[in-house]
């Protein structure tokens, strides 16, 4: 939530900050604003809604400036709007200052500032933190750095902060606790972001920092310290992405891209990994560990929204193949109950961005237990992945697109691979079923293709259904998740509600929704309970509920029952979630699309959601 960037160097400090926030507009996109630095003169813009708003309005100014940080906001503390928006700028007028988190005891330390006199033209935690910064400099005559770090001792909460001030004409101060940041290391020039999106035209070496870490970030130097003031040596690392990975390459939207992009990301994600001919999977992450995956008790998994949703099918998965419970936790709730975890116990954490706030104090505090955390990430060198003990990338490349689509399917290849290898090792699996299982995985980016072929039929199904209020998606066992997956989707995407359950637990309460104007979505592949699938389909067509179904190719029963009907190819049925989410990420694309819906920047979300 919120993308920072800031710029030190010798070029326009102005046009690198707005590129890097449309970069990072997927954070959040309430507001944004910039400041720059020149001659002693700190010059502060901003402006509620997104950032091309922002650049509309400064069109004409003179923005010269070689240094200053910049916001994209997702609202906490106070509404959207141009006073609530980043940078803030302290009192006395001589620190500007961009936050990403939230100052969990801001009232307090709020009160204890207006006691003094202090007041506050915004309602924002960041204000607060900003003028306490300012009143400790003024009242131990220190640093900015030095009055930096004694707040953040005394602060709670999560924050990444960029700060620049008047006398410090090349310098940005820079602190991170929860939220990320990112250094970009240039030839006299450093750039700054919530993650490389922003850097990665000017640079591929690049700083990570940690918790409790502090840089103080010239256009020459780069000095990286704790909170003690100890200096610590900055790692560096080099990036492996390219710049055509985060743009729309000819899509018109990054949704769109990335649905089409999941033949080659599935492919990816398989590729080094699985050989069919050789009946082998190999992943370092599992196989270094599997003694002590093999002797646990249980396997937790946790993680949020559609990560959730993998964690879900996973579930099944590993439960069938691997025969090792499994419990499934949203990570908000884990880390506020007062769980069971145990000294070796096994944690599947979950996450495309691998900064969930809730996800990742979840795991510290199950680490801190003792738990062994399996990190199955996306973002490379995220926190949830260097907190990990072990894991398995899943390789999709940057997703921009709030809603997650790509990520899903990489999430499902990655949990499928990891069960099969413990099942192998745990003998709990044929080895004529670890083979069938191993060739399948290997057809599914031409499986995806083939749908991906057929959109057309989703968009035409979409502008029937646009205009309805509700939508209920039903599947049964491993498509079961994928119906609350797609109801996600179209929530989030096209603002229309929509519920997903269990086809046979729709007959305990949901089925009163159903009449003529309700759309039904059934995820009604082949399976064991194809039979039983059916009877619901009649149970809601008795109720005169609008039926769209997917199904398998050569399915003749489904058909005569559905409104309107959406085929994919045959496959196992715990292979079937890699296929069926397809056309349901497609059919909340296309009626997001009909409603003229921003669909890559939904209304109230972010893409990666570190608070709580
Ligand atoms: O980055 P993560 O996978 O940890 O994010 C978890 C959820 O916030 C995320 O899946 C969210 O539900 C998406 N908007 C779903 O499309």
């Amino acid at each position: 939530m919120c993308g920072i960037v800031g710029y030190t160097g010798k070029k326009q400090a102005y046009p690198i900050i707005l590129k890097g926030l449309k970069r990072l507009e997927y954070r959040g996109y309430d507001s944004s604003g910039v400041a720059l630095l020149k001659n002693g003169i700190l010059n502060v813009y901003k402006k509620k809604g997104k950032v091309v708003e922002l650049e509309e309005s400064l069109l004409g100014e003179t923005l010269e400036a070689t240094i200053g940080i910049g916001h994209t906001r997702w609202a906490t503390h106070g509404e959207p709007s141009d006073k609530n928006a980043h940078p803030h700028t302290s009192a006395n007028g001589n620190i500007a200052m961009i936050h990403n988190g939230i100052i969990e005891n801001y009232a307090l330390i709020k009160s204890d500032l207006l006691k003094k006199g202090y007041s506050f033209k915004s309602e924002t935690d960041t204000e607060v933190l900003l003028n306490f910064i300012e009143d400790i400099q003024k009242n131990n005559n220190c640093s900015i750095e030095e009055a930096l770090r004694i707040a953040l001792k005394r602060v709670t909460g999560a924050y990444c902060i960029l700060l620049i001030e008047k006398n410090n004409p090349d310098t940005i101060i820079a602190a991170r606790k929860g939220s990320p940041l990112v250094i970009g290391i240039g030839k006299g020039e450093h750039f700054l972001a919530s993650d490389a999106s922003p850097i990665i035209e000017y640079t591929k070496e690049v700083v990570y920092v940690n918790d409790y870490e502090l840089a103080i970030v010239k256009p020459d130097e780069l000095i990286l310290k704790n909170l003690g003031n100890e200096t610590i040596t900055p790692y560096i690392t080099k990036l492996d992405m390219e710049l055509a990975a985060i743009e729309k390459g000819g899509y018109e939207h990054f949704m769109l891209k990335e649905i089409f992009e999941q033949p080659s990301t599935i492919f990816d994600c398989l590729r080094g990994r699985l050989n069919s001919k050789e009946s082998l999977i190999k992943m370092s992450g599992v196989d270094d560990n599997i003694e002590q995956i093999l002797k646990a008790d249980r396997i937790l998994i946790i993680a949020c929204g559609t990560s959730w949703h993998a964690g879900l099918v996973a579930e099944y998965i590993i439960e069938e193949l691997c025969r090792i419970p499994v419990e499934v936790e949203y990570a908000s709730e884990f880390r506020y109950r007062n769980p069971i975890v145990n000294k070796g116990d096994v944690i599947i954490a979950i996450s495309q961005s691998g900064e969930t706030a809730d996800t990742l104090v979840a795991l510290e505090k199950a680490k801190e237990n003792g738990a062994f955390i399996f990190g199955v990430v996306n973002a490379v060198g995220s926190s949830i992945a260097r907190i990990s003990n072990a894991g398995a990338y899943t390789h999709a490349g940057p997703e921009i697109g709030v809603a997650s689509t790509k990520a899903f399917t990489g999430q499902l290849v990655v949990l499928m691979m990891t069960a099969l290898v413990v099942a192998r090792h745990k003998k709990s699996i044929s080895e004529d079923r670890y083979n069938a299982l191993l060739v399948e995985l290997e057809q599914v980016p031409e499986k995806v293709e083939a749908i991906l072929k057929n959109a057309d039929q989703i968009k035409t199904i979409a502008e029937k259904y646009k205009t309805a209020n509700d939508f209920l998606f039903l599947g049964r066992g491993y498509n079961f998740p994928i119906a609350l997956e797609g109801a996600l989707k179209l929530k989030e995407i096209s603002y229309i509600h929509a519920e997903g359950y269990p086809a046979a637990e729709m007959k305990h309460g949901p089925i009163a929704l159903v009449d003529e104007s309700l759309p039904v979505v059934f995820i009604a592949t082949k399976d064991p309970y194809h039979e039983k699938i059916i009877s619901n389909m009649q149970e809601i067509k008795a109720r005169k509920g609008k039926i769209i179904s997917i199904i398998s190719e050569g399915d003749t029963i489904s058909p005569d029952l559905s409104n309107d009907y959406f085929c994919i190819p045959i496959a196992d049925e715990l292979i079937a979630p890699l296929l069926t989410v397809i056309p349901l990420q497609l059919l909340s694309y296309y009626v997001g699309i009909a409603k003229g819906i921003d669909v890559d920047k939904p209304r109230n979300l972010a893409k990666s959601v570190t608070v709580e």
